[in-house]
């Protein structure tokens, strides 16, 4: 008996980065949807969590949700600002009610690589972003990264005439909709921890991303295999409600928003090897990956790189134009 409660605050600890907090210390509840282990969102909260429970003990705790267990992506902004949760990460995808200047993320093919979308969030204007919802209460303390989405679904995907006619899910985006309205496939907006579920019933025939949630949430097991298009980006921001974060005497704000950049700057440049192990991972389960020819890869561009013009007065023009200069 002993033995097992000494295991189980073990796993508490080291596996959630939830140390129970004590009494005196500010508790900041971080909610998230994906797991915690070997993904680069998982990681980077228990990073944080393991810095702010060490360097602030006695003054803040920080206490980790993952996998929806607290909150799904669509509940976690409106529980921000009512005061039930201090923290989140959810993907840019997700703040479609907030802002829309976001939604330059989404649009298909518009980062060549990690490094652009890099550069792009560390200028003037990306930085810029971060303060976009300051009017619905809502402020930005960071960039985190995941990586390039991939299609998958149940048949092979090759071409984008292959994906004509088949349902896909979609993060709640009107950028995601009209990119597979592009691909005259039929977008299913839906919370991420129902995706297994439907691909598995065959309510959704395939989905888009990464290969840290493709290989995290087990998609491959239920596809026919995934495509390497890298067509668009999935990234996420750190975000609090502005008057939780003015609420904070100063001294604390400030160790927290140093332990909040350092530990993103640390995470965001070790993305292409998570990236890369969690493909490896896929492939190591025994899943088919497909990789594309440049051709059959200019296919798929020709065919969604037509969704930016419906958003360019959205994102702005001289956003898409800084961009483009970036992967130049
Ligand atoms: C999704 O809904 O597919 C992603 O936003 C999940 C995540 O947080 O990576």
């Amino acid at each position: 008996k002993a033995f097992a409660l000494a295991s189980t605050a073990i796993i508490a600890t080291a596996g959630l980065s939830n140390a129970a907090c004590d009494d005196g210390e500010m508790v900041i509840k971080f909610s998230h949807v994906t797991n915690a282990d070997k993904h680069p969102k998982g990681i980077a909260a228990g990073a944080f969590a393991d810095r702010v429970n060490e360097e602030m003990n006695g003054k803040a705790c920080v206490e980790v949700y993952p996998n929806s267990t607290l909150y799904n992506d669509d509940q976690v902004l409106e529980a921000m600002l009512q005061g039930d949760v201090q923290m989140a990460a959810p993907s840019l995808s997700k703040f479609e009610t907030f802002t829309k200047v976001f939604r330059i993320f989404d649009l298909p093919f518009m980062f060549k690589n990690m490094d652009a979308v890099e550069e792009f969030q560390q200028s003037v204007a990306g930085q810029d972003m971060l303060a976009s919802m300051e009017r619905r209460g809502l402020m930005g303390l960071a960039f985190w990264h995941n990586g390039l989405k991939q299609f998958s679904a149940n048949k092979p995907l090759l071409l984008p005439t292959d994906a004509k006619g088949l349902k896909f899910r979609v993060q709640p985006s009107d950028v995601l909709v009209a990119q597979m309205k592009a691909l005259d496939a039929s977008p299913q907006p839906m919370a991420f921890k129902e995706v297994y579920g439907a691909l598995q019933t065959g309510v959704v025939d395939g989905q888009e991303n990464t290969w840290s949630n493709i290989y995290g949430q087990k998609f491959y097991e239920v596809q026919d295999g995934t495509t390497e298009t890298n067509h668009g980006l999935l990234d996420y921001m750190v975000v609090v409600s502005t008057d939780w974060w003015e609420s904070l005497d100063a001294d604390i704000r400030d160790q927290l928003a140093t332990i909040m950049a350092e530990v993103s700057a640390d995470r965001n440049a070790a993305i292409a090897q998570v990236d890369a192990d969690n493909r490896q991972a896929v492939i190591d389960a025994g899943a088919v990956v497909r990789e594309l020819t440049d051709e059959q890869r200019q296919a798929w561009v020709d065919a969604m790189k037509p969704v930016w013009a419906e958003f360019e007065g959205d994102v702005g023009a001289d956003n898409i134009a800084l961009a483009q200069e970036i992967n130049a």
